[in-house]
């Protein structure tokens, strides 16, 4: 923990209020409310109590649909640091930007980088849960600032041993494995994993192991995000087709684009069940209590 003689500030940005008030709760921290809003041509008005000298702030914000979000969120930290802060953090359950870590074709922006640099710029700490780290292997190759890492796993692998009869849990590809794996092994779960091949932002071709021995278990699709909703889509028609029954969709964050929802009822899903790191009625699995230990490492 950091040397803080006063409880710790946290700051909700607009649409983070509940799961500030819970880390709140958790941490013994004070609530401090931002005064925010759009001025009639669009651009943003921050206000915040000019009580911050010497405090360690953290701002509370989940960075789904980010292009609105980020503006906000780096005048919130410029303007806890202009009041006085000592030390300005974030936590950040869905951390974007992290998928575009190469160049799929010449000539893209590797925004996961330039993403990176501008919150290394103006934070001195960030917490977030289980980033999207393929070619990656940790925050730390892109970001200056502290970070620490959640893992969302014993809190799936918790709803699902007490939710789901016989649950076979299965990753709808390679960079799915370290979910599935994690997810299935704290409550020795089968698991198995499918192999992907993408052709598009939204058209994928999933091949699937040899599932025969694991008839009659209902299988638990895991994947850290559902986006356009392909690919469980597609992993959910393949088991159909094999004679299992509707699989129940478990992801770490529900980012659910346009036609998503649509896309998994029409493949037949049974049920999706999200965590909290973004606001969506799937989002069931709470993460505050997993949230709570890096968040007082760190701040
Ligand atoms: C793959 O890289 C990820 O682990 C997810 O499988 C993927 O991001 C899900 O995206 P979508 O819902 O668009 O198929």
């Amino acid at each position: 923990m950091t040397d803080r003689s006063q409880p710790l500030c946290l700051i909700a940005l607009p649409g983070n209020e509940p799961l500030t008030h819970a880390l709140a709760e958790q941490l013994g921290a004070d609530e401090v409310a931002l005064d925010y809003r759009r001025f009639p041509d669009g651009e943003s008005y921050l206000r915040l109590p000019d009580t911050l000298e010497d405090r360690h702030v953290a701002l509370v914000a989940s960075l789904d649909r980010p292009d609105d979000k980020i503006p906000s969120l780096l005048f919130a930290a410029d303007l806890a640091r202009d009041l006085g802060a000592a030390r300005v953090g974030l936590v950040c359950p869905y951390l974007s930007y992290m998928r575009q870590d190469t160049r799929f074709h010449p000539g893209e922006a590797l925004t996961s980088r330039s993403f990176a640099r501008w919150l290394s710029a103006h934070l001195d700490w960030l917490v977030t849960v289980d980033p999207h780290l393929h070619r990656y292997r940790s925050l730390d190759e892109i970001y200056t600032l502290d970070s620490e890492v959640v893992a969302a796993a014993p809190a799936l692998s918790e709803w699902i041993a007490a939710s789901v009869e016989r649950p076979v849990v299965i990753g709808p590809d390679g960079e799915s494995e370290q979910w599935a794996r994690a997810v299935a092994k704290p409550a020795g779960l089968p698991w198995r994993v499918m192999i992907k091949t993408r052709f598009g932002d939204r058209e994928v071709k999933l091949e699937v192991p040899d599932l025969s021995e694991l008839e009659g278990h209902t299988p638990v699709l895991v994947d850290d995000i559902i986006s356009s909703g392909g690919t469980v889509a597609e992993a959910t028609r393949h088991l159909l087709e094999a004679g299992f029954a509707a699989p129940v969709v478990v992801a770490v964050h529900g980012l659910f684009g346009d036609r998503s929802r649509e896309l998994l009822r029409h493949a037949g899903v049974a049920r999706v069940v999200c965590t909290n790191s973004v606001n969506a009625p799937e989002s069931e699995i709470g993460l505050s209590r997993l949230l709570v230990p890096a968040i007082e490492r760190l701040a």
